[in-house]
């Protein structure tokens, strides 16, 4: 939503910009044109009036530009100009050429390069241009010479004073006076003067002839410049004869031609106008693409006293209306600007108003949004907080059930002391009874180990919660460490040398005087040496040394056991935390009880363990008592009672008979056997022993190779345990059950965990009972038996008729068809008289023990007695439904010969092939 309004933003700002742009820029609506205006000589009263009248009309065209050059007069001036103008790029020339032929190719480079050429006033000798714009000047003269010839009434002598000679209009009006006197015969033109269009020229030349001007009767100057000047001449020389001066040009205002002839200074003069207007005009036809004329020819005529009054009035009048157009385009200009200036005004405060409008609804829709988001966050916030009070009153709700818990748990432990002590001690008297001990010594040692086992774990469990909850206060005096460390190693001794372990201390010191508590320390080192015995195989080493330096003693405990892994040993000092794959060694409780310990004493613990390589745990205890308080210094020794009963409980389960020690039990031929796979060596001896004295036992101590043994022994029936390390007892069955050499063996999984879930994991994954730990041994026996009875009850079905298996109620899918190959393969080979049990083992898969097993126990007999029984079932059908002879049929069933068909016949069916023939024939 907020982007698609900074878009709609962005958008009006466009608009908005593009419009005050627009505003601004809206006068022009004609391109902008360059236009070149090369004067040959700007001094003169005539050329200032041309240019003023080009500027008068160009300013009705504002896009306009003019570049306006002035030759001076001087040809090569001029050329030069023309081609800078070129160079800045001009549209369109307007050009009065000095002279005609000088001028005459820059003019055509400029028209062939397609830039439109005007041509005002003057000449050039060639064709090459777009317009030409100015009066007919042969005319002019044409009618010069007409006036004059009419004025001296046909008789008299005439100066021509020219102009420049070489510049058109010099040439063409000496022309048209000539033809203007043609009808003249008594008209002479006694003198042709050069005057060059300049005043001061046309004097001097006047001054040369001065001799001849008695007999002159006229004068005729191409201009009304050089006709004043002969007339200042004639004054100056004082010719005493009447002398009419005429000229061209009459110009309107000071000066000019029409003032010389209301002043007489000059007879008359005719009207040569300049044509600045209309060349513009032209000017514009072209470069807007309009119809234009090529020859734009000016009017005129002759002015003298007749109709100069008359002139002059009408140039005034002219004059004053350019002035008041020039007055109302300044005050046009003024407006436009004023105009100008108010749009951009007008465009701004439109823009801003609009913008506050655009920013104003942002502004508050952003409010309005900001309004939202706020009122969400607090209900967020209301929602949070309810929620942690929730959680806080959840965990308090949750910390005092754990409380009571542990508690309760406490209490207990308390109270399982008493009744285990007075368990230990009648114990330990049946224990010295010799003749009980030859009857159950293995299981009053198992008894006995186990109630230490327990009370280790409940003192264990009440020291730490002493610590944990009641803040329990050490008691430190000093103690010789040396001795009391060997105290305790020395209960380790007799284990130590059980299994060969090479168990040391390591020390220079003899006494070393440590403050510490010995009825808490010593848990620490029974902690650290049970552990290292647990995790040490046979010939293993366990070293402890002890080292002081200045403030602190160091001392560690290493073997060289199967060690941990970094994730291990990092979680070890957690409480309950056990690492994986020796889950039934250590209750989780030891070391973390052991770091608290340490704590306590104001010490360290620390752990290095490497997979597969040991472990080694350090200590560090200050030497000195300042690390203490006060009330932490009381006076306590070691209570050597106390430590032998610790060491009992730390060192008896170590002392259990190990599985090499064991006296081969007395080979008893059992008919049935069981695998049991258990990790605990305990409750293995334990089981193994009740086993067999009906069964024959075979044992495996982890999932895996409780696997193999299987493969290898096909037993009648598996006990496994669930948790173990590597396979669990779960993933053991799914492989048994999967395989065709073992899934026809029940399983019966035993676990600890009795939840529910449990039981329905261990259900699910085919096992066929599922016994939780403790059990009894009744029990298990009674879930052996039903099983393998089972087993009998199925095998009449699988006997009684093959064929039919399908209706049987067989959960086990791969048994199923293990029946039916087998079934299949024996009646292909009814005939062959050579078919042996091989043959079978070859196509299904399986060894010769595996396959005697398998169909031992899914039929009840052997292959032999099985395919003989099939052979012999197969004969008397045949007997009974088909023609063939008794020999024929010997051979189709996979006899040698009648004879020994018949002995076995006769010994199944107590009569021979031919007497049952008979007997069904009949
Ligand atoms: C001005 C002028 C005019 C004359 C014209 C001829 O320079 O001399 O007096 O009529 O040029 O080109």
């Amino acid at each position: 939503m907020k982007l698609q309004l900074l878009r709609f933003m962005k958008l009006v700002l466009f608009l908005l910009i593009g419009s005050l742009l627009q505003g601004c820029s809206q006068k022009k609506q004609e391109p902008e044109y360059l236009i070149g205006f090369s004067q040959c000589i700007g001094s003169d009263l005539w050329r200032k009036t041309m240019l003023e009248e080009i500027n008068m009309e160009l300013s009705l065209h504002p896009g306009a530009k003019l570049i306006y050059a002035d030759a001076n007069g001087d040809s090569k001036t001029q050329v030069a100009q023309v081609k800078r103008m070129l160079e800045q790029g001009i549209n369109l020339l307007i050009i009065s050429p000095n002279e005609a032929q000088p001028l005459t190719p820059v003019v055509e480079e400029t028209y062939h390069k397609g830039i439109p050429v005007i041509i005002i006033d003057r000449k050039t000798s060639s064709n090459a241009y777009t317009a030409y714009v100015g009066a007919d000047n042969y005319q002019i003269g044409k009618m010069a010479g007409q006036y004059v010839g009419a004025a001296l009434e046909g008789k008299g002598n005439i100066i021509e004073i020219m102009g420049l000679p070489g510049s058109s209009p010099a040439i063409e009006r000496q022309r048209g006076f000539t033809e203007g006197l043609k009808k003249f015969n008594n008209i002479k033109i006694s003198h042709q003067l050069y005057g060059d269009w300049l005043k001061s020229k046309a004097k001097s030349q006047m001054l040369k002839v001065q001799s001849s001007l008695s007999t002159v009767d006229a004068i005729f100057a191409h201009n009304d410049v050089m006709a004043s000047g002969a007339k200042q001449v004639l004054k100056q020389v004082k010719v005493n004869r009447p002398i009419k001066v005429f000229g061209i040009d009459a110009l309107p205002g000071s000066g000019g031609g029409l003032q010389m002839v209301t002043d007489k200074v000059l007879d008359a003069s005719l009207l040569y106008p300049t044509g600045g207007k209309e060349a513009i005009v032209t000017a514009f036809k072209i470069l807007n693409k309009e119809a234009f004329n090529k020859e734009t020819s000016l009017p005129s005529l002759v002015i003298d006293s007749s109709n100069v009054q008359l002139m002059k009035l009408q140039w005034n009048k002219i004059s004053s209306q350019y002035k008041d157009i020039e007055r109302q385009q300044a005050l046009l200009e003024e407006q436009d600007t004023l105009f100008n200036n108010q749009q951009v005004v007008l465009n701004i405060t439109v823009t801003t108003l609009v913008l506050a409008v655009v920013f104003g609804g942002l502004a508050f829709y952003s409010l309005q949004e900001n309004r939202k988001i706020n009122k969400r966050l607090e209900a967020k916030n209301v929602e949070i907080l309810n929620q942690r009070n929730q959680l806080i009153e959840l965990s308090a709700k949750a910390e005092r059930a754990t409380e009571a818990k542990l508690n309760f748990f406490t209490n207990i432990s308390h109270e399982f002391r008493t009744p285990l002590t007075l368990i230990l001690s009648p114990l330990e008297d049946l224990m010295q009874n010799e003749k009980l001990k030859s009857i159950a010594g293995r299981n009053l040692n198992h008894i006995h180990k186990n109630v230490f086992r327990l009370l280790r774990l409940i003192n264990q469990l009440i020291t730490y919660r002493k610590i944990e909850i009641e803040k329990m206060t050490i008691h430190a005096a000093p103690n010789n460490l040396i001795e009391f460390i060997k105290d305790i190693m020395d209960s380790f001794q007799h284990s130590a040398r059980k299994l060969n372990i090479d168990l040391r201390l390591i020390t220079k010191e003899q006494n070393l005087m440590v403050w510490f508590d010995a009825n808490l320390l010593d848990k620490v080192f029974f902690n650290l040496l049970s552990n290292a015995f647990k995790f040490t195989t046979t010939n293993g080493i366990i070293h402890v040394t002890v080292k002081k330096e200045q403030d602190a003693i160091y001392i560690e405990v290493k073997d060289n056991g199967m060690g941990m892994t970094d994730d291990e040993a990092a979680h070890v000092f957690e409480h309950f935390y056990q690492v994986d794959t020796n889950a039934t060694k250590g209750s989780g409780l030891g070391l973390s009880l052991s770091k608290e310990i340490m704590l306590l004493h104001h010490g360290h613990i620390a752990v290095n363990s490497k997979k597969g390589h040991g472990t080694a745990f350090s200590l560090k205890l200050l030497t000195g008592n300042e690390h203490f308080d006060a009330d932490e210094k009381t006076y306590s020794t070691t209570d050597k009672k106390e430590l032998y009963e610790t060491a009992k409980i730390y060192t008896s389960e170590l002392d259990g008979p190990l599985e090499k020690d064991r006296l081969p039990s007395p080979i008893k031929l059992q008919e049935k056997s069981i695998l049991i796979v258990e990790d605990n060596l305990d409750l293995l001896n334990y089981l193994s022993d009740k086993l067999s004295e009906h069964y024959e036992v075979f044992t495996a101590n982890t999932g895996t190779d409780g696997l193999d043994a299987a493969y290898e022994q096909v037993p009648d029936l598996i006990i496994s345990d669930v948790v173990m390390p590597g396979l669990s007892g779960k993933e053991l069955t799914e492989k048994l059950k999967s395989d065709i050499r073992t899934s026809h063996i029940p399983v019966i999984l035993l676990t600890a965990r009795g939840s529910m879930e449990q039981q329905i994991q261990g259900l699910e994954s085919m096992a066929d009972a599922y016994l939780v730990k403790p059990f009894q041994a009744d029990h298990l026996l009674a879930s052996i038996n039903n099983l393998l009875k089972n087993r009998v009850l199925l095998k009449a079905h699988y006997i009684s008729d093959v064929s039919s298996s399908s209706k049987l109620p067989i959960s086990k899918t791969l048994d199923k068809k293990f029946i039916n190959d087998f079934a299949g393969i024996v009646e292909e080979n009814l005939a062959n008289e050579n078919f042996s049990v091989d043959d079978i083992c070859k196509s299904i898969g399986v060894s010769r023990v595996q396959l005697y097993r398998k169909v031992k126990a899914l039929l009840d007999c052997s292959i032999t007695d099985y395919i003989l029984s099939r052979r012999l079932k197969k004969a008397r059908y045949l007997l009974i439904n088909e023609n063939y002879t008794i020999s024929e049929i010997t051979y189709m069933v996979g006899f040698s010969t009648p004879n020994y068909f018949s002995t076995v016949f006769k010994a199944k069916f107590d009569c021979t092939p031919s007497e049952f023939k008979k007997n069904h024939h009949a």
